[in-house]
């Protein structure tokens, strides 16, 4: 299980600009691993194709009645919502030509047409992620999904995801956090950080840093990573975070040689 973070694949603070090198690179390294005989499953985050106009029209907090705004683009948080969708099939379109172009079978799975609710217990069924060809690789991403109820509305999120697809489908692993700017998790903020900040090994009684850019983001930044990374490690699997700019990191861990990172203790 790969999450490709939105901070690693698209640039955050650009509307909906992707890192296409970057999501070509990785892409050409799930090829190389499925070679390897092993089956992947993607989960990728939204960065600037998600988390600004969400955070703008406050779709993170549901249904809001008398809330309103004037945007040149849409009128009603109800708009947004049909836009940010739209914003994320456009996302995930680039990362399926990529996945195509190196030579996978890849499937899409919209949230928005399969889950509803929110956090690592949404509602939806997991079916549709079995495959038993190697070659088949399964996508999913965040999303804005329906939430019963009067919010109507809110964001799931690709951690949420990966968790419950970890946790749940037989036979995973191990979930791979493909992050963007940082080796793993860092016991000093990344700006100030050397080799020796990096946490080897993570356990809740490690502290760290991480930028949570919460004026951007309208999901959790690291903590949502680390609370459902650790819920996933405590199930058996193993859990990693990874700098996704260096991507043979993950080929290296698939081989058991020497790669760079964070391993999430359960
Ligand atoms: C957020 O998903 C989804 C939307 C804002 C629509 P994630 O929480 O998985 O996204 P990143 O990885 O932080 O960008």
């Amino acid at each position: 299980m790969v999450k490709f973070g939105g901070a690693l694949i698209t640039k955050k603070d650009e509307q909906s600009v992707a890192h296409l090198q970057i999501i070509r690179k990785l892409c050409s390294i799930i090829k190389e691993i499925t070679e390897e005989g092993i089956q992947v499953i993607i989960v990728h985050g939204a960065g600037s194709f998600g988390h600004l106009k969400a955070k703008r029209w406050r779709l993170n907090e549901g249904y809001l009645p008398d809330f309103e705004l004037i945007d040149d683009t849409c009128s009603s948080q109800r708009e947004a919502v049909d836009d940010v969708r739209k914003d994320m099939l456009t996302l995930n379109a680039i990362v399926l030509s990529e996945l195509k172009q190196a030579g996978l079978n890849a499937l899409s799975h919209p949230p928005h047409e399969w889950a509803s609710n929110l956090g690592p217990q949404f509602d939806g069924d997991l079916v549709r992620f079995k495959s038993d060809d190697v070659r088949t690789v399964n996508v999913t991403f965040g999303d804005v999904v329906d939430v019963d109820g009067e919010s109507k509305f809110g964001i799931l999120s690709g951690d949420d995801l990966v968790a419950r697809l970890s946790i749940e489908l037989p036979d995973v692993e191990s979930l791979v956090f493909a992050m963007g700017g940082v080796d793993g998790l860092l016991k000093v903020p990344p700006h100030l950080a050397t080799d020796d900040d990096l946490i080897e090994y993570w356990s809740p009684d490690v502290s760290y840093e991480g930028l949570h850019q919460t004026d951007i983001d309208v999901t959790g930044g690291i903590g949502l990573k680390i609370q459902r990374g650790h819920l996933v490690a405590k199930n058996g699997i193993s859990v990693h975070l990874i700098n996704g700019e260096y991507p043979e990191r993950i080929l290296n861990l698939v081989r058991n040689q020497p790669w760079k990172g964070t391993t999430i203790l359960g």
